[in-house]
């Protein structure tokens, strides 16, 4: 077996678990996502009650309040099955939205899903890491993301590669997982999120991935560190918006209005 073909971690019942710090951590995590590409949706929506969907559309609304400038070509990346890029198509009608992800299966299930809808006339899929993005600097007004963040190897990387190919003024609006402030609901999620769903993967065959999901939210910085590495990337405005007592939070940061200005 050659370096290439090696397995990587895996959890008892044999699906991929990827570890942080790893040198094959990206390689993992991209066959963790092929692995539960087939049943990512309909595991998601049974694992928040059906809450992710609101969250993405609550989001958007987030965005409409912190944009300044018209939205016509966006960018969404880490897609999946293309359920933000779906719901940024619906939102905004005359924009082009470029639906990418690095896990191939994914681009696929989101191209079966989103091509030819009548609700999304211009969507182009292709594969792409977040962290070496296939676009020029300043290719888009809007780029969005959800659920990606806690997956990169590199968080700051991540960041200037996403601010790079905005247009000035553009935004970045990226959704993630948090820590809930308050103490009691924060032992009730973390009851549900590293007990209940680590179970629930384990009978859709995916230990190792709902194992990792629990893993990948400790790593990540609390709030206040996130809109440091955000500012530090570059962009000039930045905001943060809880949703479901502070479970999930929307980032929304803008790049400098000009090159090289600071808002
Ligand atoms: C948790 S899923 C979220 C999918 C979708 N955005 C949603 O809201 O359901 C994370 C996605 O990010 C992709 N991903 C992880 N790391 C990535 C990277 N470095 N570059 C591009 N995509 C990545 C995975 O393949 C996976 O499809």
């Amino acid at each position: 077996v050659s370096q290439a073909e090696a397995p990587g971690r895996l959890a008892p019942d044999g699906s991929p678990y990827p570890e942080r710090g790893r040198a094959d951590f990206e390689r993992d995590v991209r066959r963790m996502f092929a692995h539960i590409a087939p049943h990512y949706e309909r595991f998601n929506h049974l694992a928040t009650f059906g809450q992710d969907v609101v969250w993405r559309a609550r989001a958007l609304w987030e965005l409409d309040r912190f944009r300044t400038g018209p939205v016509r070509d966006a960018l969404d990346v880490g897609s999946g099955t293309g359920e933000l890029a779906h719901a940024v198509a619906r939102h905004f009608p005359d924009a082009r939205v470029v639906v990418t992800d690095f896990t191939g299966e994914m681009v696929r299930a989101a191209q079966e899903r989103l091509a030819g809808r009548a609700d999304v006339p211009r969507a182009d899929f292709g594969r792409a890491s977040a962290l070496a993005l296939p676009f020029a600097d300043g290719s888009f007004d809007l780029v969005t993301n959800a659920f990606l963040l806690r997956n990169l190897s590199s968080l700051p990387a991540g960041l200037l590669e996403m601010r790079r190919v905005l247009r000035p003024g553009g935004v970045l609006l990226s959704l993630e997982v948090g820590e809930p402030a308050s103490a009691m609901v924060r032992s009730v999620f973390h009851a549900h999120f590293d007990r209940v769903v680590p179970l629930l993967g384990r009978a859709f065959a995916s230990e190792g991935p709902y194992r990792y999901l629990p893993e990948s939210l400790k790593l990540l910085p609390d709030r206040s560190a996130m809109l440091s590495l955000h500012r530090a990337a570059g962009f000039a405005r930045v905001a943060v918006q809880l949703q479901s007592f502070g479970i999930v939070a929307t980032y929304l940061a803008a790049a400098p209005s000009a090159p090289g200005q600071s808002r």
